[in-house]
């Protein structure tokens, strides 16, 4: 079978992809596989390489040039090279879609709408899904819905802050109190985010957030450790062991996330049994209120007294070898390659499902 592996993006993450898309290249099972990468470069271009039959050694191997004929570099300081494909000549039999992209385009399901579209089994959560967790103020009304602990917080809205700012300072310093976190509702991986502890910073963050979206979401800060669960599964939701982001430094932004490496995993993070069980059962509540598939990462603050708010439902997370996400599994005694295989028949279980529902015409 074919392993269409699509990575890069133009998205803020778009290197993380390329080590998370090593990563897989890497442990994925050869002897069922064949592995097509599928390069999407910074503009948006679709380059498709020479197609794998055993690990290539290094990440930067996959990063693509175009070229009228595909070829991977064997040596380290030598290009790779990739015919520009359009998006839907991916369409074949006898394969799957293994999509390793972050934030917009690749998480929030534009891209997922495509492998709808096109009819192929693909890898993680559906249109629906992959949208309804990327965007944070359609998040944050399920969640709410669905009964789950929340920080408070106030959406905002380009035209009304345009229209009237002293209302939105209303709402927002009526209902929290600083600092609060103004963030795009769209974007991920922190970009976009501030922390405003006073109106003067308050103004910024929501300017600032709005470059990047025209609707931001105003949130209550808490101090709080950071506690992620893994999900994993369909209709069958299992949930990992939590994992805790132990940070060097207040908030950490994308640079301290993915360049400076500011955090440490401590895994299982140490927190009392009935809390962990709680959390476990919010994540897959989570995961069911926005119809997840696949995988996804719960991420949640918990307060020195032990209180819970569920911050967001990453539906694509960090996916490489040393990430939280496969770490968590790795601890659960889920190891690297078969957690990829396990992801695999998951998209091939919900597309054969799929297939099997009433033709309506
Ligand atoms: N309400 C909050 N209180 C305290 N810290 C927060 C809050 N919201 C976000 N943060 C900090 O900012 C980081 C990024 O915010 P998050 O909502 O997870 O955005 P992203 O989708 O970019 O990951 C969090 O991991 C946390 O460190
Ligand atoms: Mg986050």
């Amino acid at each position: 079978m074919k392993v269409f592996l699509i990575y890069g993006g133009k998205s803020a993450e778009h290197d993380v992809s390329i080590l998370t898309a090593h990563s897989i290249v890497k442990e994925i099972y050869y002897e069922y596989y064949d592995v097509i990468p599928i390069y999407i470069t910074r503009k948006g271009d679709w380059i498709q390489g020479e197609t794998l039959y055993a690990p290539v050694e290094h990440s930067e191997f996959l990063r693509l040039a175009e070229n009228a004929e595909a070829s991977m570099a064997t040596e380290e300081g030598n290009l790779s090279y990739g015919v520009k494909i359009t998006p839907a000549a991916i369409q074949s039999e006898d394969a799957v879609i293994f999509p390793v992209l972050h934030g917009p385009n690749g998480e929030d399901g534009t891209v997922q709408g495509l492998f709808e579209v096109l009819d192929m089994p693909y890898v993680g959560c559906g249109v629906l899904a992959s949208a309804a967790g990327m965007d944070k103020i359609t998040s944050k009304q399920l969640f709410q819905q669905a009964g789950l602990p929340q920080v408070p917080y106030v959406p905002v809205f380009k035209f009304d802050w345009n229209n009237d700012q002293e209302k939105i300072f209303m709402r927002c310093e009526g209902s929290l109190i600083y600092p609060m976190y103004v963030k795009p509702a769209n974007m991920g991986s922190s970009v976009g985010i501030s922390k405003a502890s006073n109106r003067d910073e308050l103004i910024e963050a929501i300017n600032k957030a709005l470059l990047y979206d025209h609707r931001i979401v105003v949130e209550q800060g808490v101090e709080a450790r950071e506690i992620e669960i893994a999900i994993l599964g369909n209709s069958d939701v299992h949930t990992s062991v939590p994992g805790e982001i132990v940070k060097k430094i207040d908030f950490y932004d994308y640079e301290e996330k993915y360049i400076n490496n500011a955090v440490d995993l401590q895994i299982p993070a140490e927190l009392p049994e009935e809390l962990v069980a709680k959390l476990q059962n919010y994540a897959s509540k989570a995961f069911r209120i926005i119809d997840g598939t696949g995988l996804s990462r719960c991420d949640f603050f918990v307060t020195s007294n032990n209180e819970i708010y569920l911050n967001e439902v990453n539906t694509l997370p960090g996916f490489t070898k040393f990430s939280m996400y496969p770490l968590l599994w790795e601890y659960t005694g889920l190891k690297y390659s078969d957690l990829v295989e396990e992801l695999i028949q998951l998209a091939l279980k919900r597309h054969s499902e799929k297939i099997n529902y009433v033709d309506v015409d």
